[in-house]
């Protein structure tokens, strides 16, 4: 049954029980006062969680790609150079929006599992005269995590703008807005912030909203065009498009109860979520898909035998009622990854390891101590 299952898939994840019961009212309206005073506390929430007290904050309705494309297709004209910092899907769907709206797009791209290297980006950023550089913090795909403080640096000493893709980041893998200088970073509400999906949540620089507003051409989108949802964000009694109401009024309380935990504290929780599935993986001998030093806190993957993700997906949802996620895209039947973010507490990951544990091993896709298998494709 649905309500029993432990979700550790890279989002969506467990909802709090808060969570869950604010989105069960009664409808109320858009225009509501509690509505209003909903959304501008999220803002004021999601600048909790960003660590942005000096840039511009967004919340709006959509998935995580719309933070990504709203992202492109408000910096980025025709024609603009701009660069994507490639490690995975993610990464790859980045370079894909910026040819979707017109970039002369370059990748500087790695190895799944490879984290970039700032060495690579300086060069890069010599070799043409870029507007803006894309970079992900997490690519879910692969659980690689980029040393994004010094790409950011990278960016601004070339002058160039830098937008950090931290959908499975923000509230689970530490991102400090203001301190690490990018010009947009944004995030969905399903992943480490432990909402419901549907909500985007961006912060942007100055220079960002500067770049905007004087741009040469206009913004090729309606509904994206960070433009347009600004005036928004600053009174949200303005209609532009209905808002997904019980997303908000959930979102509100996620968010609450993130900052009720504190922002250090739930980084350090993810730490402690991150190196027990690692530990524990590691001793089995799991072939781990993100090289060492460069694994994320909120998602683990690692690679399987061609055609066996499937059967440890099955029995572990069957007989235990945890949900993993396979690898997606190429790598979908030789990966596993189990996403460790939200809400989840260290008890309850370590008790639902025992049984991966044993999957694992009777699908004989991992060995005991010592003898990693050969793997990777
Ligand atoms: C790093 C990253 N970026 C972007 C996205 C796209 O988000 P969504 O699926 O909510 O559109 C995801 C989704 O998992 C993601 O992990």
């Amino acid at each position: 049954m649905a309500s029993e299952e432990l979700l550790l898939i890279p989002g969506p994840t467990n909802l709090s029980r808060e969570v869950r019961d604010a989105m069960s009212r009664p409808q109320i309206s858009h225009t509501s006062a509690e509505f209003y005073s909903t959304f501008k506390e999220i803002l004021d929430l999601a600048r909790y969680a960003f660590r942005n007290e000096k840039g511009f904050q967004y919340a709006f309705t959509g998935s995580g790609t719309l933070g990504m494309e709203s992202a492109v297709v408000s910096l980025v004209g025709h024609g603009d150079r701009t660069l994507t910092v490639s490690n995975g899907y993610f990464g790859k769907r980045m370079l894909m929006l910026n040819q979707v709206h017109g970039a002369k797009a370059d990748a500087l791209d790695y190895a799944d599992g490879c984290p970039a290297d700032p060495d690579d980006l300086r060069r890069k950023l010599k070799s043409a005269r870029y507007k803006a550089v894309f970079i992900t913090h997490v690519d879910t795909s692969t659980s690689v995590v980029n040393p994004l403080k010094p790409l950011v640096e990278e960016c601004k000493s070339a002058g160039v703008l830098s937008v950090v893709d931290s959908v499975c980041g923000v509230g689970g893998q530490p991102l400090d807005f203001d301190a690490l200088g990018a010009d947009i970073a944004f995030t969905a509400t399903q992943k480490a912030i432990a909402g419901p999906p549907g909500a985007v949540l961006l912060a942007a620089s100055s220079q960002a909203l500067n770049h905007i507003q004087k741009r040469e051409g206009e913004i090729e989108s309606y509904y994206m065009s960070l433009a347009r949802w600004k005036p928004i964000m600053e009174d949200p009694k303005i209609y532009l498009a209905t808002p997904a109401i019980q997303i908000f009024l959930a979102l509100r309380v996620a968010l609450s109860q993130l900052k009720d935990e504190g922002l250090e504290l739930r980084w350090e929780r993810h730490r402690a979520l991150g190196s027990t599935v690692r530990k524990r993986l590691g001793e089995l001998g799991v072939d781990f898909v993100a090289e060492s030093g460069s694994r994320a806190d909120t998602v683990t993957a690692f690679w399987v035998e061609d055609g066996k993700a499937g059967n440890v997906q099955k029995v572990l949802e069957a007989t235990h009622h945890i949900v993993v996620a396979k690898g997606i895209g190429d790598t979908r039947e030789k990966m596993i990854r189990i996403g460790h973010f939200g809400v989840l507490t260290l008890e309850r990951l370590r008790s639902a390891m025992d049984p991966i544990e044993q999957v694992l091993l009777a699908e004989g896709v991992a060995v005991r101590k010592g003898t990693p298998l050969q793997t990777k494709p």
